[in-house]
């Protein structure tokens, strides 16, 4: 299968999978993320949780090992995704000044904001063993992967 291919099965699985539920959404996100795509060692949610205060992310939903609790705007990979709301493709970690690193055997990373009413809800954080396992393909789809979940998720006013 073509990474295109392979991202178009996801997107049906998931679109069969989520419901309206935030919580069940970001569980079995991660989890059809973890098992469908090649090459992961970590994937999931950073939540901006209103009784922690702003410009901070706590950890949310994942698959992989266990992983820091909290990251502030101001650091790492998921700080500049949240900071900017913009999606970070970084293709060499130990290049990246201020990297986080959680699980010693990533290597490359993806971070893709979510955003849902102009609202910034988290970062959904993508990791690889590889160098260079991400590419602009990459954040497009996962980008489409996102835009479905903000479709079929009822986000409460504060999480
Ligand atoms: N590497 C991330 C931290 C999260 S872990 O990869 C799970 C970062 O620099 O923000």
């Amino acid at each position: 299968m073509t990474k295109t291919e392979t991202y178009r099965e996801l997107y049906l699985e998931l679109s069969g999978l989520l419901t309206d539920d935030w919580l069940s959404n970001l569980s079995n996100f991660s989890s059809a993320v973890f098992n469908n795509l090649p090459d992961l060692n970590w994937c999931g949610f950073y939540l901006v949780r209103e009784s922690f205060g702003p410009n901070h992310l706590k950890l949310g939903p994942f698959m992989g090992r266990p992983a820091c609790l909290d990251i502030p705007f101001h650091r790492g990979v998921c700080g500049q995704s949240a900071s900017t709301r913009a999606v970070v493709l970084v293709e060499d970690v130990h290049a990246f000044p201020g990297h986080i690193a959680c699980d010693e055997r990533s290597r490359s990373e993806l971070v893709v904001p979510v955003i849902a009413n102009g609202k910034l809800i988290g970062v959904f954080d993508m990791d690889s063993p590889t160098v260079a396992r991400f590419d602009s393909t990459d954040a497009e789809e996962t980008g489409k992967l996102i835009a479905l979940l903000n479709e079929k998720t009822k986000w409460p006013n504060s999480i």
